[in-house]
C-alpha cells in the first residue's frame, strides 16, 4: 500500500488521498530529471558540510545518475501509491542503498525541492522556446528579403490604406518575435536563480551552502531570502507565462493574417495544397486549417498568465498546496508553443505569395497618398494636393504611378533588415545557456578519481 515520506502511525484515508495526489503522477515526469540533477547537488552539498560521507556521497551520486538515464530513456515511472517525484527518487535509492537513501532529505523539504525541480525543468524549455523563436524568425526575415519588391495592401480598418509589401509584412513578423525574445531573457533570468536551501521556506539550522548548490546547479545567483524563494513559486511561472504569452500573441496574429490573406477574397498568399485540410462535404475545398490551429491554440496560451494567477494571486506568504495546481497548466504549455512555433516556421517555408496583386485596379487608391506627395514636394501645399487628388478619384480621373519611393529607415524601400537581425542577436547572446549545460554535464558526468 501506500508508501508515504510523512506516514507515521496512522494510514491517510483512500479518496482523501486520490484527491491530494490528483494529476502528480503525471505531472511529475516533467520534472523528474530534473529532480534527480537536484539531489545531486543537494548531496554533494551535504557531503561537503559533513553531513554524508565521501563513499556514501559516491554510492548515492551513481543511483541517481542511472535514475537519470532511465527518465531520458523513458523509463522513469512514478509507481501506484506513491504520491509524487520526490518520493518515488527516495524510495529508488532507498531500496537500492538503504539507509543511506533515508539521509538524502537533511535539509531539504519537498517545497524547495519542488522549487528547484520547477526551475531547471522551465529553464531547460525557456531555451527550447527561443531555439523554436529564432528557426521561426530566421524564416520570417529570409521571406522578408525575398519579397522585398513584392508589393501588397496595407490596410487600416480593413479599407485599402497604403502600399506595403511582402518585406514589411514579414519583417514585421520577424521583429516582433525580437521583442518577444527580451520577454523570454527577462523570464529566464528569473528563473535561473537558485531556491534550494529555503526547505519549508523557512531555511534550516544545518549549515547548507547554498553558494554550491547554486553553483553545481549552473544558477546565476539564488533566490537570497528563504521567504522569498518560497514566494516564487507561482511568481515564477506567471512571468514565465507572460513571456509565452507574448510569444503566442506574435503567432495569434500571423496566423490570422495567413488565413485572411489566404482566402479566395484576398489571395495575397498560397498553401501548397498539402498544408491544406479537405472537406467531407465540399470538393472544393482546401482549408487553411494549420494556422487555425495555431491561432486557437496561441489564444489560449494567451490565458496562461491569467490562469495562473487566479490560482497564486491571493495566497498569503508560505507554501500551499494550492500551488501543485499550476502544474497542470504550466507544464504541458511549453510543449504546445513549441508545436505551435515550428509549425508556423514550416507552413512560412512552404507560403507562396502572390507577386501580381496589384494589378487589380480595385487596388490603385492606396497610390493616392503617394500622388499627394509628390504635387507637395513639387511645391504645392499639402492641403490643396490632398484636395486635389481626392477630387481626381472623386471624378474616376485618377490614375494611380505604382512606381513608389519608400526610403526612410524601416518603410518598404529600407527595411533594416539587418539591424532587426543584430537586436535578435544581441539578445540571444545574453542568455549564457552554455554555463547551464556545463554545470548540468560536470553533475552528470564526474572526473574519474
Ligand atoms: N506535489 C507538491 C507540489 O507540487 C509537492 C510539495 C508538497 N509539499 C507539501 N508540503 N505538501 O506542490
Amino acid at each position: 500500500m501506500a508508501t508515504k515520506l510523512w506516514e507515521k502511525n496512522f494510514q491517510v484515508n483512500a479518496e482523501i488521498e486520490r484527491f491530494t495526489v490528483g494529476r502528480d503522477r503525471e505531472m511529475d515526469l516533467y520534472l523528474a530529471k530534473y529532480d534527480v540533477l537536484g539531489s545531486m547537488a543537494h548531496i554533494t552539498m551535504l557531503q561537503s558540510i559533513g553531513l554524508l560521507e565521501r563513499d556514501e556521497l559516491l554510492q548515492l551520486l551513481q543511483a541517481l545518475r542511472h535514475i537519470y538515464r532511465s527518465c531520458e530513456q523513458g523509463q522513469f515511472v512514478i509507481e501506484e501509491g506513491v504520491e509524487d517525484v520526490h518520493s518515488q527518487v527516495e524510495l529508488m535509492l532507498t531500496r537500492k542503498l538503504g539507509d543511506m537513501g533515508k539521509k538524502i532529505h537533511s535539509g531539504r523539504s519537498r517545497n524547495d525541492q519542488v522549487l528547484v525541480d520547477l526551475k531547471l525543468f522551465t529553464r531547460r524549455q525557456l531555451l527550447e522556446i527561443t531555439e523554436g523563436v529564432k528557426l521561426l524568425f530566421d524564416e520570417l526575415v529570409q521571406k522578408s528579403d525575398l519579397y522585398k519588391d513584392v508589393l501588397m495592401p496595407g490596410y487600416t480598418h480593413l479599407q485599402i490604406a497604403m502600399p506595403s509589401s511582402f518585406g514589411l509584412w514579414f519583417g514585421a513578423y520577424a521583429e516582433s518575435l525580437a521583442d518577444d525574445m527580451l520577454f523570454l531573457q527577462a523570464a529566464y533570468r528569473l528563473t535561473n536563480r537558485n531556491p534550494l536551501g529555503s526547505a519549508a521556506g523557512y531555511g534550516s539550522s544545518f549549515p547548507l551552502d547554498r553558494t554550491l548548490t547554486t553553483q553545481l546547479l549552473g544558477f546565476d545567483s539564488m533566490d537570497y531570502n528563504v521567504v522569498y524563494a518560497q514566494m516564487g513559486r507561482g511568481k515564477m511561472e506567471r512571468n514565465v507565462a507572460f513571456a509565452l504569452a507574448s510569444v503566442a500573441g506574435t503567432l495569434a496574429k500571423l496566423a490570422f493574417d495567413a488565413c485572411l490573406f489566404n482566402s479566395q477574397n484576398f489571395g495575397f498568399v498560397r498553401l501548397p495544397k498539402e498544408c491544406t485540410t479537405g472537406s467531407s462535404i465540399m470538393p472544393h475545398k482546401k482549408n487553411p486549417d494549420v494556422f487555425e490551429l495555431i491561432r486557437a491554440k496561441s489564444n489560449k496560451l494567451q490565458g496562461l498568465p491569467q490562469q495562473v494567477m487566479l490560482i497564486m494571486n491571493n495566497l498569503p506568504t508560505g507554501y500551499f498546496r494550492d500551488l501543485q495546481v499550476i502544474k497542470e497548466i504550466f507544464l504541458p504549455a511549453f510543449d504546445e508553443l513549441k508545436d505551435c512555433l515550428r509549425m508556423t516556421a514550416y507552413i512560412i517555408n512552404k507560403m507562396e505569395v502572390n507577386e501580381h496583386i496589384l494589378d487589380n485596379p480595385m487596388y490603385d487608391p492606396m497610390f493616392s497618398v503617394e500622388a499627394v506627395n509628390r504635387l507637395a514636394a513639387a511645391g504645392m501645399p499639402f492641403r490643396d494636393a490632398y484636395k486635389q487628388v481626392g477630387l481626381d478619384i472623386e471624378a474616376g480621373t485618377f490614375k494611380a504611378d505604382k512606381h513608389i519611393h519608400h526610403t526612410h529607415e524601416g518603410s518598404i524601400g529600407n527595411l533594416c533588415n539587418d539591424r532587426i537581425r543584430a537586436l535578435m542577436d544581441s539578445t540571444l547572446a545574453e542568455f549564457h545557456f552554455d554555463r547551464v549545460a556545463a554545470a548540468e554535464q560536470a553533475l552528470l558526468n564526474p572526473p574519474r578519481p
